[in-house]
């Protein structure tokens, strides 16, 4: 009988803690592939998905922005491009590494961090702009993530997210889940040997609790004014979500501190 030496899909996202341990171990290895796989999967439309939620920041010059998750650095280097001062954060050493040699790099600077999205280190009210591409889903407590996200928000500041959204719809969901399940499994053979490696996308999915309920997590965690747009007819989202209070001038120019 064969001898299984990886836990299976399932187990690893059993429990916050397993979730935790996998997602880590999961991105530094596929680092390197990131880039091209996420160009694959999204048909070539995630950057443009990026600059819809760029251009929805209304950036003004020297802004504080802090993009968590920020993996690679496509939403930061967005960000830094329309004139804000940014922070990326991310909890894999192998993506801030390819983030720090971008061709990018060399003219727009970047505050680079390695940390973890459900334990900021940074005060209260850092920022005014907290943006996320593919975070939320990841992180094995989503409230804990959005009332940090909350808590470094400066008063009326914007937290943005895109993300894969659960379709509400069961037999949508199920074509799109079996769909990427097929082409995850297929690309995870192909670039590691590992057919579970790109099935962690259409699990994590399953597990995560889809748009809406995300805008309630984010009331509960303080949020006002939470909405979300469809992108990709809904299979998509990207979250708006405020923190009451008004961004007084300073606030809007004030660095992140830490
Ligand atoms: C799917 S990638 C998204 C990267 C980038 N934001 C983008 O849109 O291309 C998810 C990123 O989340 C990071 N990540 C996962 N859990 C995290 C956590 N708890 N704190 C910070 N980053 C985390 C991973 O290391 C990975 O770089």
């Amino acid at each position: 009988m064969p001898t299984r030496t990886r836990p299976s899909l399932r187990h690893a996202l059993s429990t916050p803690e397993n979730k935790h341990t996998y997602v880590r171990r999961l991105f530094s290895v596929i680092a390197p592939r990131y880039d091209l796989i996420t160009v694959l999967l999204s048909y070539g439309q995630d950057r443009r998905w990026k600059r819809r939620l760029v251009s929805m920041a209304r950036i003004q010059p020297g802004m504080p922005a802090l993009d968590l998750a920020c993996g690679t650095g496509d939403i930061a280097f967005g960000l830094a491009a329309a004139g804000a001062r940014v922070t990326g954060l991310d909890i894999t050493t192998g993506m801030l590494h390819l983030a720090r040699r971008r061709p990018e790099a060399a003219y727009l600077h970047l505050r680079l961090v390695a940390g973890d999205m459900t334990a900021l280190p940074f005060p209260d009210a850092s920022f005014p702009l907290v943006t996320m591409g593919y975070g939320l889903r990841n992180v094995p407590d989503l409230p804990g993530a959005l009332a940090e996200i909350h808590r470094v928000l400066a008063p009326g500041g914007q937290m943005l997210s895109l993300d894969f959204n659960r379709p509400r719809n069961r037999a949508v969901r199920s074509v799109y889940l079996a769909y990427l399940t097929l082409v995850g499994s297929a690309l995870g053979v192909i670039l590691h040997r590992d057919p579970d490696t790109y099935r962690y996308i259409p699990e994590s999915i399953r597990r995560y609790p889809g748009a809406e309920a995300v805008c309630t997590l984010a009331g509960a965690a303080g949020f006002t004014q939470c909405r979300w747009g469809r992108v990709l007819g809904g299979l998509m989202a990207i979250h708006s979500c405020n923190k009451a209070g008004e961004l007084d001038g300073a606030a809007g120019q004030r660095p992140g501190t830490a």
